[in-house]
């Protein structure tokens, strides 16, 4: 196993809630590849809906940090939570109502996408246990911390007894991560192919090398 001096990994007390915000607004936010390719943010700049949706993940207790020991930063994180049945159609709902275009755009390809394959039928399960956001501090990437906090995350869903193991990976990064802990692609869009209905203009123009979004899975026996 790779050893990672001067980082711990832990998962995430609520008393690390806020860093971990902070972490994301420093990081996640502006850098996701659709994020970045919509500019949802500026470095360091906050998201409410995208802060509720990180809060209400912590909230599922099944995320992973990774801190520097010497500062005491939280320098990665995986946020993962409980996606139950009819929880993509509420969420789809919820989305209607959210002023940000930029938010719903994102989200809209998400939720439809999952929406339309539909993992619950497919593999005979009430839940799936997913990675909804991995993030690197941008000073700490290419390291391997991404692949740890995914890989201890795969081990608390085995715990936890969930039989599926799911990400939206929104870019090339992401899905070299996922692929070498096993996780197959269950669905691919390729961001050229992405295009608006009104217009038919392609609605993301992602940064390169990311050039498609692959739902990915694991199935955990
Ligand atoms: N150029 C080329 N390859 C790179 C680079 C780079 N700049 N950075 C990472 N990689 C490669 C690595 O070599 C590795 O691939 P390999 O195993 O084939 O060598 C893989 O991508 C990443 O490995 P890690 O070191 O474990 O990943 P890292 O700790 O750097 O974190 C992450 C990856 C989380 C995607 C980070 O780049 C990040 O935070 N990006 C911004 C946010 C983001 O895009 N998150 C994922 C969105 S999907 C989701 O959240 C569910």
């Amino acid at each position: 196993m790779a050893s990672f001096p001067g980082i711990d990994f832990s998962p995430i007390p609520e008393a690390r809630y806020d860093d971990v915000i902070k972490h994301l607004r420093d990081n996640f936010f502006a850098d996701e590849p659709l994020n970045c390719s919509v500019r949802l943010c500026q470095p360091g700049e906050p998201h409410a809906e995208l802060e509720e949706h990180a809060l209400s993940t912590l909230r599922d207790r099944l995320s992973w940090m990774a801190m520097d020991t010497d500062t005491g930063q939280v320098v990665g994180v995986a946020l993962n939570g409980v996606s139950r049945r009819g929880d993509l159609a509420e969420a789809q709902e919820r989305l209607a109502a959210v002023s940000d275009d930029k938010f719903r755009t994102i989200f809209g390809l998400l939720y439809g996408v999952n929406r339309r394959l539909d993992l619950f039928a497919a593999h005979g399960v009430d839940q799936i246990f997913e990675c909804r956001i991995l993030s690197v501090d941008s000073r700490y990437r290419g390291r391997g911390l991404a692949r740890r906090l995914l890989q201890l995350s795969e081990g608390t869903a085995r715990e936890r007894g969930f039989k599926l193991l799911k990400e939206d990976a929104t870019g090339l990064f992401s899905q070299r991560v996922a692929e070498s802990l096993g996780l197959q692609t269950a669905c691919q869009v390729r961001y050229c192919d992405y295009t608006a209905e009104d217009t038919g203009e392609v609605v993301f123009h992602t940064p390169q090398p990311h050039d498609c979004l692959k739902i990915m899975v694991k199935v955990l026996d």
